[in-house]
């Protein structure tokens, strides 16, 4: 059963507790707009990063992928109008010194910090990107960018792929990556970082052939999000005001989370703004030569982007229940199987009985044939361990008896399977478990 949405810090103080997500150098007091995912939250965000890969890439025949460089030729970013134009406007309070993105201030003659009227001064464009020297040169000739956007890297490599590949259109170019944004405030955990991690793909289509792939591409978002278990993903057509310089339709997937109804991804129509942007730049020729229509073209361009630590949130953020078992509150997460960090847990009933030991490691040796992620647990008494494994969003927990080892004849050879979202357990053999988890995750 579905209970009331969490608040953001209910989902805060699990993360951290059940090392999903710590705050970023934190014995070091912290550094604004960045965090540190641990143990469950790496494979965690595997997890869901494999499930992009599979259904955004390997699915299909038309997707290629690319792990392009972090650092690149600051050309780039001038092509693409990032040197230029990505900054958000900021404001700085003249008595307290602390500096605002002007679009979010909600009044914007006060100070939301010390409270003064009429102290915040004019705002100015301030660029988000990182700078950095490439070398050991101090001079400005040497200025390299983190890349804003994992984009780049896929446009640089257009011409790569279609001289190895030779596909045909529509084809597309998928990469995960991390990319960084000096944000003015970075704020709401992991939703607006300054390193962030990125699934995007640019989608190169005939240029009268755009609205199809983008319907196309909008059903596969909506299918990953039921994947996700995200049932309630919003769609808004972005204004033309509203929309980034390169788009001409962008459909943004808004989410509800605690701090209000907020982006998780981004469809935009890039028309051919960057093959023309990047072939101007860099002079090298970027049409492609369409062999069936035997003319050439610059595609144009689909780009489903989707932020994955937006992804994260918002997966824990709809993963987690609070109900009733035994006559106490406990909280767990539904997450479906195939993205949830341990896929099952085995137990013997007591950590000082070499006999129970020694019969659920072989059960777990056995499960680990289906999946690597199986847990062991013989801390404390089971109903602990449960709960636990419940706060990861375990969906099975297996426990080892005297039965399993033929205490009670009939029972030898079974085991006590215990499910995540009821707290309900069954008697099954062992050979049944194997059977339910391997479906659980097929
Ligand atoms: N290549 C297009 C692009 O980067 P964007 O709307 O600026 O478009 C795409 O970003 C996605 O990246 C967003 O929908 C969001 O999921 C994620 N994202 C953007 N800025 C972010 C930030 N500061 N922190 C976390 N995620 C962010």
């Amino acid at each position: 059963m579905k209970s009331e949405p969490p608040a953001l810090d209910t989902i805060v103080s699990l993360a951290k507790r059940r090392g999903f997500v710590f705050p970023g150098s934190e014995i070091y007091g912290g550094l604004a707009g960045t965090f540190d995912y641990g143990p469950h939250g790496v494979v965690l965000k595997e997890n869901i990063k494999n499930l992009w890969r599979r259904m955004f890439v390997e699915e299909r025949d038309d997707m290629y992928q690319v792990d392009a460089a972090i650092l690149m030729n600051p050309k780039i970013w001038e092509a693409s109008g990032h040197v230029a134009g990505f900054s958000d406007p900021l404001v700085e309070c003249s008595n307290c010194k602390k500096r605002f993105r002007a679009d979010h201030l909600e009044d914007p003659n006060t100070c939301p910090s010390c409270g003064k009227k009429g102290t915040l001064g004019e705002a100015r464009q301030f660029n988000m990107m990182f700078a950095t020297k490439a070398g050991a040169s101090e001079d400005e000739a040497a200025t390299v960018y983190l890349r804003p956007e994992t984009a780049g890297g896929m446009f640089v490599n257009f011409k790569n792929v279609v001289d190895s590949f030779h596909p045909k259109l529509p084809f597309g170019l998928a990469q995960i990556g991390k990319a960084f944004r000096n944000e003015i405030a970075p704020r709401d955990y992991i939703f607006r970082l300054r390193e962030l991690e990125q699934m995007e793909v640019e989608y190169f289509v005939r240029p009268d052939e755009w609205e199809q792939a983008f319907e196309e591409w909008r059903v596969t978002m909506h299918a990953f999000a039921e994947e996700l278990g995200l049932d309630a993903v919003h769609e808004l057509e972005v204004g033309e005001g509203d929309r980034a310089h390169y788009s001409k339709r962008t459909i943004d997937f808004e989410f509800d989370y605690p701090f209000g109804r907020k982006e998780l991804w981004g469809l935009a129509y890039r028309g051919d703004f960057d093959l023309v942007a990047h072939q101007s730049g860099s002079s090298v020729n970027l049409e492609y030569q369409d062999e069936e229509l035997k003319e050439k073209v610059l595609p144009h361009v689909i780009e489903p982007s989707l932020g994955l630590d937006r992804t994260f949130l918002a997966t824990l953020l709809a993963a987690y229940r609070e109900d009733e078992l035994g006559g106490e509150t406990r909280a767990y997460l539904a997450l479906p199987p195939a993205i949830a960090p341990v896929k099952a847990m085995v137990s013997p009933l007591l950590k000082n009985k070499p006999e129970l030991v020694e019969k659920a490691k072989a059960v777990r040796t056995e499960l680990r044939k289906i999946h690597p992620a199986i847990a062991w647990d013989d801390n404390g008494n089971i109903g602990k361990r449960y709960r636990r494994q419940d706060e990861i969003g375990t969906p099975f927990c297996i426990t080892i008896d005297f039965d399993t080892l033929g205490e009670t004849p009939d029972l030898k050879d079974t085991v006590t399977l215990r499910h995540r979202d009821t707290g309900e357990q069954e008697r099954l053999s062992i050979i049944e478990v194997v059977e339910r988890i391997r479906d659980s995750l097929s």
